[in-house]
């Protein structure tokens, strides 16, 4: 199988399709409202996109918290490309790229089903379940 490519998104044009790929995941695939995806934090996140050949097929960003820790939001792959390594290669990526620009500690609050997922790439459990746009949800933390 070929390495997906993954890549630090820098310009309005990816971060367009990274905003579709999250509409169509968390808002037409899950049924979260439009309002609580787009939330206004993208202009201080960094976001990162998957590619594959000349398609946008997955994303994630990451947003400040304080000067050390960083949280990973919206992880999504389109459904049809799941469990091709796109999601493992897009955390990868937003880990060392959190690390070079000095966090130490990352967070992230995972849909349950996703735990797994997580937790292979060092993320381990912390706290109780709670729900989040009406999904249950658990807040994960990984040091840097
Ligand atoms: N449950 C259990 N294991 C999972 C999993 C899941 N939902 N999704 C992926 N994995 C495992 C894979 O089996 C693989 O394991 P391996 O390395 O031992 O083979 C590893 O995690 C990496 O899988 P990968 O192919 O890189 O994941 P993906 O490209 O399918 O992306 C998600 C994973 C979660 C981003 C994707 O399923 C998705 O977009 N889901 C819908 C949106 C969502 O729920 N996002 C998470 C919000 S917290």
């Amino acid at each position: 199988m070929k390495t997906p490519s993954v890549r630090v998104v820098t310009n309005p044009k990816e971060l367009e399709l990274c905003l579709d790929i999250r509409i169509r995941v968390f808002c037409h695939e899950q049924g979260v409202s439009r309002d609580i995806e787009l939330d206004g934090l993208d202009g201080v996140c960094r976001h990162y996109v998957a590619f594959q050949e000349a398609d946008a097929v997955g994303t994630a960003r990451a947003r400040p918290i304080d000067d050390k820790t960083i949280k990973f939001e919206r992880v999504a792959v389109l459904k049809e490309l799941r469990g091709r390594d796109f999601g493992k290669s897009l955390m990868k990526l937003a880990i060392s790229d959190a690390t070079e620009n000095g966090y130490r500690k990352a967070i992230l609050n995972a849909q349950t089903h996703a735990e797994p997922f997580y937790q292979s790439l060092g993320f381990s459990q912390q706290g109780e379940r709670f729900e989040e746009a009406g999904i249950p949800h658990i807040q994960m933390i990984r040091m840097l």
